[in-house]
């Protein structure tokens, strides 16, 4: 798929901007807070329904404006469409003109798979950056998958009131069992598609390592493994009635799809521990062209790639071998230098203080 236009209003540092898009490589170039990220961020939110990095709503408001308005026009294999996004004290997205009342109707219409230098935390960080890697690629893929992720937070969060109920006010221990059942059951159907997709990842992770990394002598071996509580309904329920005793002390639940974690190995030694900053770069363009090949496999149709401030990370081998994986996809890419990807059909615009101006 890919965008052929976006307009923004009072987005960010923007008035009122459009830009038209070509089918393959666009370079949003420009110095250094002028809003080439913006325009990604912006993309970014018709796709999954909120900003990448900014919690608050009211930040992407043009300051001094009330209302933040985006629209992107796409065209799919079959069909063509339109998102919206409004931001005034709420958020409201639109697809093709009709109003949407959950977020999870909006994502994934617009497919996109983003590429941040700050991609290395899904190594560096701790567990949680690894989980929310997953999650939102999983949500992108199965919307449903939300549900059972929002389902699950509330069980967590009145299971945690009523154990601090037990520990400050003796409420009695065996009402815990309704939030035991509930949370082993939900923690399985989570478990499900993590594993799933963790093993997609890992059918196809350590090929495109290979290719990116042989150049005769550095032959890296990478893994994935899914660490989790448990593997089936029976089995996280048991482990959560282990650890009752401790839960109820700290007034918390310790068992559960919450605590994951995912673990890279290179050569077979943890990633995070032996790997130099090159490798762990190499694992994030190896994880992140993975993802690539299982979206499009899912989704028969190629998602848009939005590349911020990535090139500058790869050397002339990994860019080389990049630019030829995606190919066929629809790439919008941030830079501080105009580069020249010798790509025919190339569209560049320059960004200078929220305004873009198209070049080529
Ligand atoms: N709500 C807002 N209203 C007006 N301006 C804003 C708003 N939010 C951010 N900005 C401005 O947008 C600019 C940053 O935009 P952006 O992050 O897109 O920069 P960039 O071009 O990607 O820079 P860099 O090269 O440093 O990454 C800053 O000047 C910031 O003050
Ligand atoms: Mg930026």
């Amino acid at each position: 798929m890919y965008i052929n236009k976006l307009t923004l209003n009072n987005f960010r540092n923007y008035n009122d901007q459009e830009i038209e898009f070509g089918n393959n490589i666009n370079i949003i170039y420009g110095d250094n807070a002028q809003g080439k990220t913006n325009i990604i961020e912006a993309i970014f939110l018709c796709s999954m329904g909120r900003s990448f990095r900014s919690k608050k709503d009211s930040d992407l408001i043009k300051f001094d404006k009330s209302d933040a308005k985006i629209k992107i026009e796409y065209k799919k294999v079959d069909r063509e469409g339109t998102t919206e996004a409004i931001i005034n004290s709420q958020k409201t997205f639109f697809i093709n003109g009709v109003k949407q009342n959950r977020i999870s109707d909006i994502i994934g219409k617009v497919n996109t798979i983003i590429f941040t230098p700050s991609d290395i935390d899904i190594i560096k960080a701790g567990p949680q950056r690894r989980r929310k890697f997953l999650d939102m690629m999983i949500s992108s893929l199965k919307p449903n998958y939300i549900y059972l992720l929002n389902n699950y937070n509330k069980i967590i969060e009145q299971r945690n009131n009523y154990l601090k109920q037990i520990h400050f006010e003796n409420k009695p221990e065996n009402m815990l069992d309704i939030w035991d059942e509930q949370l082993a059951l939900c923690s399985s159907q989570i478990f499900e598609y993590r594993n799933k997709y963790v093993d997609k990842i890992s059918k196809n992770i350590g090929d495109i390592h290979k290719m990116i990394t042989n150049c005769g002598k550095d032959n890296e071996k990478i893994m994935i493994k899914y660490i989790s509580t448990g593997k089936d309904k029976e089995s996280f329920l048991n482990n959560i009635k282990k650890s009752r005793k401790i839960d109820i002390q700290r007034g918390y639940t310790n068992i559960g799809i919450h605590k994951d974690d995912i673990i890279f190995y290179i050569n077979e030694r943890p990633a995070v521990l032996f790997g130099s900053q090159g490798q762990q770069r190499s694992i994030i363009l190896s994880l992140k062209l993975s993802e690539l090949q299982i979206v499009y496999e899912e989704n028969n149709d190629y998602p848009i790639l939005l590349l911020d401030d990535f090139m500058s990370e790869l050397d002339f081998k990994r860019r080389k071998f990049f630019l030829e994986k995606i190919k066929n996809h629809q790439v919008i890419i941030t830079c501080t230098d105009k580069i020249d990807l010798e790509s025919k059909n190339q569209v560049v615009y320059y960004i200078e203080n929220g305004k873009a101006t198209r070049e080529i």
